[in-house]
């Protein structure tokens, strides 16, 4: 073998070398036996009472410092939790397992704050086990003064996932909340299945799930009954799937609300499939706020909806004014294009079933109205559409008749 041929030869070896352990970490990571970090085996105590957020971290620092599946165990019972971080990135995949009840602090110095509990920077991240989360929301609702204190101090979200990539969350029951429930903020390419949500329908800022510069999130198969939006979909919201949700009671499925803030970024390509709104105030929504901020919502889908006694079924609202006054002489820049309903039918709580009430200075453009169907809920007259500052089409059934 001449020296060149040699050489080459043992690039090639080495470069097979490198190859096989490779091979051999991913098939470790995947199919590698998990490597359990039982929180009771650090301290943690399911009486309800003692805070196990110490036991918790350390359980969190070991699962995701292992170079392999390393996966937080909550066993069966009911673990009391004060306000977590659960920092990555890790090691290997890290999944939180949870078969008891997590459950808030009521402590008056635990009231306030951003989060109960942060997940954050970790790619490939498993949240689930079929456990309970109990935020313990009915002691804070009285103290939320948002809606006449601009200045009003947060109350803690149940579950912040924040920068997380390639994860799941599935099979997990989130209950009375003291503010939102579930929070994205920064992630992408996540999958959220088969959740629960439940709050009173009179709990204030208690949504489901609330996303923001989020690209790529699945939503399926999960049940979300609140007090605010089962789903908000907020400013840098992108591509985002949301199937076979049932939402009620709560303000239903909503977009925005938008263009409040200065430079948002867009929201563009949400589709809402298969779902069912029960007793909601409102079905579909895009909400912006009649405001000089500019920005962009388009690329939008509604189909096969089914609208159970709604308030408000079909709604876009671009002057948004959740309590008056608001500075109304302005008109919202924000350009709403190419949104579909198709196949949305049921009943209505409310006259006003349809309402494409956009802006004045950004008419919105390419809305479609295909195959409505709703029908009056009793004591409710006769049913109506009302577009302002609207271009778009209808196709096939049109009940109530279309203004478009
Ligand atoms: C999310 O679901 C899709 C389709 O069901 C699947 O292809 C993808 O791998 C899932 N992602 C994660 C992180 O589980
Ligand atoms: C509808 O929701 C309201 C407010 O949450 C509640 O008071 C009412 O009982 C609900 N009605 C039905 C039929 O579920
Ligand atoms: C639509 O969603 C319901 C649950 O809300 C589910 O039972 C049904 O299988 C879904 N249909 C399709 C075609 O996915």
């Amino acid at each position: 073998m001449g020296l060149k041929k040699c050489y080459v030869f043992e690039v090639f070896l080495i470069g097979l070398l490198l190859f096989s352990i490779q091979e051999l970490e991913a098939h470790n990571y995947a199919a590698g036996k998990p490597k359990f970090f039982n929180v009771v085996n650090y301290g943690a105590i399911p009486d309800g009472m003692t805070d196990n957020s110490k036991a918790f971290l350390k359980a969190w620092n070991d699962a995701c410092e292992w170079k392999g599946r390393g996966r937080v165990y909550v066993p069966k019972g009911t673990f009391k939790l004060g306000e977590v971080l659960f920092l990555g990135p890790c090691e290997g995949h890290t999944a939180f397992i949870i078969k008891g009840i997590l459950k808030a602090s009521t402590d008056m110095s635990s009231l306030y704050g951003d989060s109960w509990i942060n997940f954050r920077y970790v790619d490939r991240l498993t949240v689930g086990g079929g456990g309970s989360l109990d935020g313990q929301g009915a002691i804070a609702w009285p103290r939320n003064d948002c809606k006449n204190n601009p200045n009003c101090q947060s109350l803690p979200t149940t579950m912040k996932l924040d920068f997380i990539t390639n994860s799941k969350v599935h099979n997990l029951r989130s209950i009375d909340s003291k503010n939102s429930h579930f929070t994205l903020f920064g992630c992408s390419k996540m999958n959220i299945t088969n959740i629960r949500i439940s709050a009173p329908g009179d709990s204030p800022n208690t949504d489901g799930i609330k996303i923001g510069s989020s690209d790529r999130i699945d939503i399926r198969n999960s049940i979300i009954g609140t007090g605010d939006d089962c789903i908000s979909i907020l400013s840098g919201s992108k591509n985002l799937y949301i199937s076979n949700v049932v939402c009620g009671p709560g303000h239903g499925i909503s977009i925005g609300s938008l263009g409040k803030y200065k430079d948002e970024e867009d929201v563009m390509g949400i589709t809402v499939k298969n779902c069912t709104f029960k007793n909601t105030t409102d079905g579909v929504r895009i909400k912006t706020w009649a405001a000089p901020s500019m920005g962009n919502a388009y690329n939008i889908y509604y189909e096969d909806i089914f609208m159970d006694g709604v308030e408000n079924p079909i709604i876009i609202d671009q002057e948004y004014c959740p309590v008056s006054p608001c500075n109304q002489q302005e008109s919202s820049r924000i350009q709403i294009s190419y949104v579909t309903f198709k196949n949305i039918w049921g009943s209505s709580k409310s006259a006003s079933a349809v309402t494409l009430r956009c802006s004045k200075r950004k008419p919105c453009k390419n809305i479609v109205l295909d195959n409505i169907n709703l029908m009056s809920s009793p004591d409710v007259g006769q049913l109506f559409s009302s577009c302002f500052h609207v271009h778009g089409f209808s196709y096939g059934n049109q009940s109530p008749y279309s203004c478009l």
